[in-house]
């Protein structure tokens, strides 16, 4: 009858220890390849950075917010100087953009970026924070804007900051807008899927 000697055991106890140290680190490589989704937003006075920041978890998105960081208020029409300037958008497939509406035209951050940062045909959905839902002459600049820089616009949502009659209208709280927002979340994750 073969015996095994002490070395032997210890050998092939190696062998199954290696085994399946290697299928731990794929499966741990295969479940942690990062989010897909990539929220990036600017915002002036923190009502699309509260909307963004709640969408983070349930999108399971990575988030980056671009600054204002121009020393001197910039006049109209100038660009302004932002920070990050760029931004690795590789890893991504879905982009989501936070912007406040400021009328019919994008807000010059997000303007400054897009000039640098190309979309490469990623998936993107733009998310504005308004007083009052806007019509659609007034979504044309940002929708432009993503197209122009190679993006693939497959959504807009405006997510109101204010209710009530037009001579009577009161703002919302960050509580009320925010759970506004949140309702979003199954129709975004649907748009990112197509
Ligand atoms: C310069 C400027 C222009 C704005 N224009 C509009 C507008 O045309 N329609 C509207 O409903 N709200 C308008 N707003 C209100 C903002 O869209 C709204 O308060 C938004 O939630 C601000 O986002 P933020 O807090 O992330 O900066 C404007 C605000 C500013 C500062």
């Amino acid at each position: 009858m073969k015996t095994y000697s002490t070395s032997n055991w210890s050998k092939i106890t190696g062998y199954v220890l290696g085994f399946l140290l290697m299928n731990v680190v794929s499966l741990y490589a295969q479940n942690n390849t990062g989010p897909d989704t990539l929220i990036l937003f600017y915002s002036k006075t923190g009502n699309t950075r509260a909307v963004c920041q709640a969408l983070q978890k349930p999108l399971n998105a990575d988030i980056i917010e671009i600054k204002d960081v121009s020393k001197i208020p910039t006049e109209k029409g100038e660009e302004p100087d932002i920070q990050p300037k760029s931004v690795d958008m590789s890893a991504y497939s879905s982009i989501i953009i936070g912007v406040p509406t400021w009328g019919p035209m994008p807000v010059p951050v997000i303007r400054a970026f897009l000039k640098n940062n190309k979309l490469n045909r990623k998936k993107v959905v733009i998310i504005t924070t308004t007083n009052v839902p806007m019509p659609d002459q007034f979504t044309a600049g940002n929708k432009n804007l993503v197209k122009n820089a190679g993006g693939n616009v497959l959504a807009y949502y405006q997510v109101a900051v204010q209710e009530g009659p037009k001579d009577a209208r009161v703002n919302k709280t960050k509580e009320q807008f925010v759970a506004d927002a949140l309702q979003l979340v199954p129709k975004i994750k649907k748009e990112l899927l197509k």
